[in-house]
């Protein structure tokens, strides 16, 4: 890997980290999920970064993919249990990190503990050579260890240049995989824990989108959005607050944009039976044979 790629990877990689970090400080009883995913994000931008995709602040039996709208009036309560899921990227090249934190309450200790202690575990095994099943098993293993379930439906994945899912998928599960960790790969390892079904479903819309096809429609706005999408989120994952920064019809286009089959919005995933879910997740960079650790 070159040194020019690895400094982004690192630079990257750091940022996430630290806005991470930020994000579970900022959230507290009474503070909304806006402010919260806004501070993350400029923090970002400040130091010269930009988002990868959108904060997720998800709670309680969401595991994934909710992030608040621009006119989101939605505040923490104690006692959630809240997922920060927060990447940054530098040229392209992405940390991808994510923490659990739970708001004035200590219910759900052991289930933090589960998905954290997960993630070490598996980072600890990472190195050249090494399937993708045995990083999956420990996993499995070790959030079995603390009384919890991981969730079977939610895996780690490979990242590219401006591709947040690319190659190999990293299941929380033994699945068996027989794919090899290479040199100079770049994966996200993501364990969830839950003490409910092991599974997550699509609820709601969450307000985070991807481009699905280039079509062309008798929309102006549509189309002048979509152009302003892809120069701005370079095929990334993106959100309505981004877009409504960019065009205050946005709203009313992405709409549009979705019911045309242009855009996915992604649900948020929620857990089957109702449970409580914990994430951590680290960036993982195998520099030439060694992993390191970016986020
Ligand atoms: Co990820």
């Amino acid at each position: 890997m070159n040194d020019d790629i690895l400094e982004k990877i690192r630079r990257a990689g750091a940022i996430s980290g630290e806005a991470r970090k930020l994000g579970a400080s900022l959230i507290d009883e009474g503070v909304t999920l806006l402010s919260v995913a806004e501070e993350v994000e400029a923090y970002m931008l400040k130091k010269g970064a930009r988002p990868a995709f959108p904060t997720n602040l998800s709670i309680n039996d969401q595991a994934a993919h909710y992030t608040p709208r621009s006119d989101d009036k939605l505040t923490f309560k104690k006692g959630d249990l809240v997922k920060v899921d927060v990447g940054a990227h530098v040229d392209g090249y992405i940390g991808d990190t994510a923490q659990t934190v739970e708001v004035r309450t200590k219910n759900w200790t052991n289930l933090i503990n589960a998905s954290a202690k997960a993630l070490a575990m598996a980072v600890e095994t990472v190195s050249e050579g090494v399937t993708v099943g045995s990083i999956s098993g420990t996993i499995e293993r070790a959030i079995k260890s603390e009384g919890f379930l991981p969730v079977t439906n939610l895996t780690g994945h490979g990242m590219g240049c401006y591709n947040l899912h690319a190659g190999l998928t990293i299941a929380n599960y033994d699945d068996g995989n027989p794919t090899k960790i290479k040199k100079d790969m770049m994966i996200a390892i993501e364990p969830f824990a839950t003490n409910g079904g092991g599974e997550v479903r699509n609820s709601k819309p969450g307000n985070i989108y991807r481009i699905l096809r280039d079509r062309e429609i008798k929309d102006d706005g549509a189309m002048k959005l979509i152009g302003l999408i892809k120069e701005n989120f370079h095929g990334l994952p993106f959100c309505e607050r981004w877009c409504t920064a960019l065009d205050p019809k946005a709203p009313l286009h992405l709409k549009t944009l979705v019911r045309h089959g242009i855009l996915y919005a992604y649900p948020v995933l929620t857990e089957i039976k109702g449970g409580m879910v914990s994430q951590t997740e680290h960036t993982v960079v195998l520099n030439g044979y060694k992993a390191e650790v970016t986020t």
